[in-house]
Order: structure tokens, then sequence, then C-alpha cells
């Protein structure tokens, strides 16, 4: 039995995701200012989108140089060039926030690139690369503003996960690490902002579909085949997951489960632990018998 195949009834399984997850409702925020990495694609841009459509203003951040903004960016918001991995572009970005707007109530930790390999074909720079970008740019992404936001005494501080931060499978064990990072930095941070009236979430979807498999490595062709197929095969899409990331915002949800297979994967991995022990078995078993056991 797949986990995904589990049955459990979503509509319930998602309430009892939600329950001890929800900090400060928030649904008639508007005007905000929003600050979104990795912007320009995927889920970044659909959520600018969102943003902007709820009357934010948001700033979208990405790697195109500031005086050649992607055609991607919608007209009305605005462009900053901000590589995750420089402090140098951190620190900038915040004093030109600082400058616009005198401060910021969203930070979207949202960029990030894909990763698969069995553990022996993964070099020391994928690992070194995917954690810059995955872990330490969230990592820096809260250390430059989440000063500005304590001063304010309000603001949110949104992560992107993934739903493998939570279930871990197996040949994409760097990508799983540094998302289980990012989960458990954005714990950390929700129970130490709390006091300062600083609100933490962490989205957390299954696959969906970007173009996030364009960033897989080639370390590992057999791996990254298969990721990048559960990525472009994907059921939803990322207006969709937006969509959906928007309302748990609304109802202020810490760990944000935006689509049913993440739903039933969580839920199935904490209830049913056999029957996950067995999916991921056999889907190990699966990808080592493709590949000749090599
Ligand atoms: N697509 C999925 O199936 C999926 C599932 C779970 C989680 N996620 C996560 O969602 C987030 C967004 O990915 P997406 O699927 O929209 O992919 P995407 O490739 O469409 O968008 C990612 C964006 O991040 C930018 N980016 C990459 N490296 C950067 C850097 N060093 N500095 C600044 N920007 C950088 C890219 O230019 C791109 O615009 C990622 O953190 C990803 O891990 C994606």
């Amino acid at each position: 039995m797949r986990l995904s195949d589990l049955p459990l009834p979503d509509s319930a399984a998602r309430r009892l995701s939600r329950l001890p997850f929800v900090s400060t409702p928030s649904p008639a925020d508007t005007n905000r200012r929003v600050l979104i990495t990795g912007g320009a694609s995927g889920l970044g841009l659909a959520l600018a989108t969102a943003f902007l459509e709820r009357g934010d203003r948001v700033m979208i951040a990405d790697l195109a140089p500031s005086d050649d903004r992607p055609d991607t960016v919608p007209a009305d918001a605005r462009y900053l060039r901000l590589d995750v991995r420089s402090e140098d572009e951190w620190q900038a970005a915040r004093d030109e926030i600082d400058e616009i707007w005198g401060g910021l109530d969203v930070l979207v930790n949202n960029a990030g690139i894909a990763q698969g390999g069995r553990i022996e074909m993964l070099t020391e720079d994928d690992w070194r690369l995917i954690t810059d970008i995955n872990l330490l740019g969230v990592a820096r992404g809260c250390r430059t503003f989440v000063p500005m936001l304590k001063k304010q005494g309000r603001g949110r501080v949104v992560n992107t996960a993934s739903l493998a931060g939570l279930v871990h499978p197996p040949t994409m064990s760097s990508y799983t690490a540094v998302k289980a990072a990012v989960v458990a930095i954005s714990e950390s941070l929700r129970w130490e902002l709390e006091p300062f009236g600083v609100d933490v979430s962490v989205i957390c979807p299954s696959f969906f579909r970007t173009n996030l498999a364009s960033s897989l490595n080639s370390s590992d062709p057999a791996a990254a085949g298969f990721a990048s197929k559960l990525i472009t095969r994907a059921k939803l899409d990322a207006d969709q997951i937006a969509a959906e990331v928007m309302l748990a915002l609304d109802a202020g949800e810490f760990l944000i489960l935006p689509d049913p297979d993440a739903r039933k994967n969580y839920r199935g991995k904490r209830l049913l632990p056999a029957v996950y022990a067995k999916t991921m078995l056999d889907m190990g078993r699966k990808f080592a018998a493709a590949t000749g056991k090599s």
C-alpha cells in the first residue's frame, strides 16, 4: 500500500494536522510589506501574485540583476537581486526595504534548489551548494530581518521547507536533510519569537509543478531523473499550492501542509509507522532494482 492510498479522510486529516499548530490568525491583514526570495518563478511567484491580489506590497527577490528584472515579475511588484548565499546582498536588501517601506511585515524565505542522489554519488560540492542555498539562505534571511521584526513588535517569518523535511524518502538525503533543518529552525524560532509578537510558519508541500527540476544536479542522473519526474508529473501546480498557503497564513498556522498528499504522508508516518516503513522500503528496493543495485 502506498501512503497516499491510505484510507484517511483528508478533511479530518487536515483539521487534525492543523489543531496543535495554530498561533495568531490574521485574516484581515492587507497592505502588508512582503519580501519573497526566489520569487521570480514557481511557488515564490505564485505567492507574490496572491499577496498582490490581497492588496499587499511585494518585493520579489531573485538571482537576476536588479536592473534586469525577469519578465515573470508582475508590474505591480518591486524587484531586487538577492542571492540568498550573499551576506552583503541580504544587508543591501534590508537597507533598501528600510528605506522604501520603513519596515517589513512578512519575510518569505522561499528560494531553493532541488537535488537527488544516492549517498555515495552526492559530492561534497553538492552538499555545500544545497546547504548554502536551502539551509543557510533561510538562516541568513532570519538573521537579517528578525531584529527589524522584533523591534516592530510584529511580523511573520514564512519558511518554505518541503514534505521532504518531515518524511524522508530514499535517494534524496541532501535535500531531506536541509529541508528537515528548515522545519527545525522554524520551530525553534516559533518559540523564540512569540514573546516579541513575531509569528513563524513553515510550508511543507509534496511535489508540485514548477521549474525546480531544472536546478537538479548531475552527480547521480538516475536519482535526479526520479526526482525530476516527481516534480514535472505532479498533480498540482504552484498557484494551487499558493492558494492553500494563503488560507493557512490567514488562519495563523505554523505547520502548513498545503496539499492532500502532504497531509496524508505526514499523518501516515506518525499514525501508521509500519505502513510508512513498508512504503519507503519498497521505494528503496524498486530504485535499487531499476538501477541494477549499482
Ligand atoms: N516544486 C516542488 O515540488 C517543491 C516541493 C516542496 C518544496 N519546494 C520548495 O519550494 C521552493 C520554491 O521552489 P519552486 O518549486 O517554486 O522552484 P523554482 O525553480 O520554480 O523557483 C525557485 C526560485 O529560486 C531561485 N533561486 C535559486 N537559487 C537562488 C539563490 N541562491 N538566491 C536567490 N534565489 C534563488 C530561482 O532562480 C527560482 O526563481 C524551494 O525552496 C523548493 O525546495 C518545491
